[in-house]
C-alpha cells in the first residue's frame, strides 16, 4: 500500500474528529432496523412502473429542476412550486440547508437524542453543535432550549417530529414557541409524518424561518432516494444555490411521478403499517421485560434489561433491529421498525422465547 500520510495530513480537522455514519451489514431475513416500509411494490405495480421507465432516454441528463415532480407535488400538498426543493434523500437537503443557512453564528442546535445526521453533517461543515437534552418524556425541554437559543443564537434548529429514535411527536406549542423565538432557521423534519398525520407545512405562511423536510424513504421508496423541502420561495432559492446540478436522477424522478400519480398504492401500505403498529404495540407491551415508549412513527423505541444480549439473540433468530453505540438516554434501548404481519409475529415469538428461557 502506498504511503498516504501526506494526503492524510491535509484532511480537514472537522472530518478527522468524527466517525462515518455506519450501517452495520448483518444479513437477516427479518429486517427491522432501518425504519423502511416492509412493503415493496406488488409485481403488477412494478410491471406498470417498468413501462414508465422504458420510455426514459437514459443518454440524456435528467430535468435539472425536476419541474414535473415538483409541480405534481405542489398540487398534492397545495404549496407553491417555487417553495419546493428536492434532494437525493432528505440527508442531502440537510447538508444543503447547513451549507447555506449556517453562516452567521456557526451554531446548529439539536435536541438529544435525535437523528444523528444533523450532528455529523454540521461537524463536517465546521459548525458548532449545541445539544439540549429532551425531557423525561422525550419531548422538547423548552426552558433550556430557549435559553440556548438566546445564548448561542443558532443559525439552524433541527426538530424531527416524530423524532428518531424516540418515536414521539413533540408538543406543537413547544415547536411553535421555538419558531417564534429563533432568529435562525427552524427545520421541522417530518420524515415520519405519514404515520403521525401531523404536518407544519401550513405554518410556513406565518413563519418565514420554518423549513419542512419530508422523505419518500419511510413510505416504500427508500431505494429511490428522494427528499423534499418546503419553505418560503425566497429561502428555497438560496438553498437551491448549493444543490448540485441534476441531483435527482431521471429514474428517481419517474418513480416519484409514478408514486404521486398513484396515491392509493402508497396510502394502502401506510394504513397497513398503522394497523400493524397497533398490533405490535399490544404484543410488545404484553412482555414484562420490555418497556415500550409511545410512538407516532413506524417504529418503537424499547428499553430492555440488556440490549446487547437481546440484539445478539435476535440476530441468532434471523431478526435485525437497531442498537445504539451511544449510551446515556439510550442505554439498553433498541429501535424496532414495524414490519409485515409475518415479520412482527416472528419478532414477538422470538422475544417470548428469549425472555422465557
Ligand atoms: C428524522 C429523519 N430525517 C431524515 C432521515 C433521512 O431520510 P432520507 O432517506 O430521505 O435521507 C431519516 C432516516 O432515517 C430520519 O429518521
Amino acid at each position: 500500500m502506498p504511503d498516504t500520510s501526506s494526503i492524510k495530513s491535509r484532511i480537514s480537522k472537522n472530518v478527522k474528529s468524527i466517525s462515518a455514519y455506519s450501517v452495520p451489514r448483518i444479513e437477516c431475513s427479518v429486517k427491522l432496523d432501518g425504519n423502511e416500509s416492509p412493503y415493496d411494490l406488488e409485481s403488477e405495480e412494478k410491471i406498470i412502473l417498468s413501462e414508465w421507465l422504458t420510455e426514459l432516454p437514459l443518454n440524456r441528463y435528467p430535468d435539472s429542476e425536476a419541474l414535473g415532480v415538483r409541480t405534481s407535488l405542489s398540487r398534492k400538498v397545495d404549496f407553491p412550486v417555487d417553495g419546493i426543493l428536492l434532494g437525493n434523500g432528505s440527508d442531502e437537503i440537510i447538508q444543503m440547508v447547513i451549507e447555506v443557512l449556517g453562516g452567521k453564528s456557526g451554531c446548529v442546535l439539536v435536541p438529544s437524542p435525535t437523528f444523528s445526521m444533523y450532528g455529523i453533517t454540521s461537524l463536517i461543515l465546521g459548525k458548532r453543535i449545541a445539544e439540549v437534552a429532551l425531557d423525561k418524556n422525550f419531548d422538547i425541554d423548552v426552558k433550556p432550549t430557549l435559553e440556548m437559543i438566546h445564548s448561542e443564537d443558532p443559525d439552524i434548529v433541527f426538530l424531527a417530529t416524530p423524532n428518531n429514535p424516540t418515536g414521539n411527536s413533540f408538543s406543537e406549542e413547544k415547536v411553535l414557541e421555538i419558531l417564534d423565538t429563533s432568529k435562525g432557521a427552524v427545520v421541522v423534519d417530518e420524515a415520519y409524518c405519514d404515520f403521525s398525520k401531523k404536518s407544519y407545512i401550513d405554518h410556513i405562511g406565518e413563519h418565514e424561518n420554518l423549513l419542512v423536510l419530508r422523505t419518500m424513504s419511510k413510505i416504500g421508496f427508500a431505494g429511490v432516494r428522494l427528499g423534499m423541502l418546503f419553505a418560503c420561495p425566497q429561502i428555497v432559492s438560496e438553498v437551491n444555490k448549493a444543490r448540485l446540478p441534476y441531483n435527482i436522477n431521471s429514474l428517481s424522478q419517474r418513480v416519484m411521478s409514478f408514486a404521486l400519480e398513484n396515491p392509493g398504492i402508497v396510502d394502502r401500505k401506510i394504513d397497513l403499517i398503522l394497523s400493524e403498529r397497533e398490533r405490535l404495540r399490544t404484543e410488545l407491551e404484553s412482555i414484562d421485560a420490555i418497556h415500550v415508549y409511545p410512538t407516532d412513527a413506524n417504529f418503537f423505541l424499547v428499553r430492555v434489561p440488556d440490549a446487547d444480549f437481546l440484539f445478539t439473540e435476535l440476530v441468532k433468530n434471523d431478526i435485525l433491529v437497531r442498537r445504539f453505540k451511544e449510551k446515556g438516554r439510550l442505554a439498553n434501548c433498541l429501535r424496532v421498525t414495524v414490519g409485515t404481519r409475518e415479520e412482527n409475529d416472528r419478532l414477538t415469538e422470538a422475544l417470548v422465547g428469549i425472555f422465557s428461557s
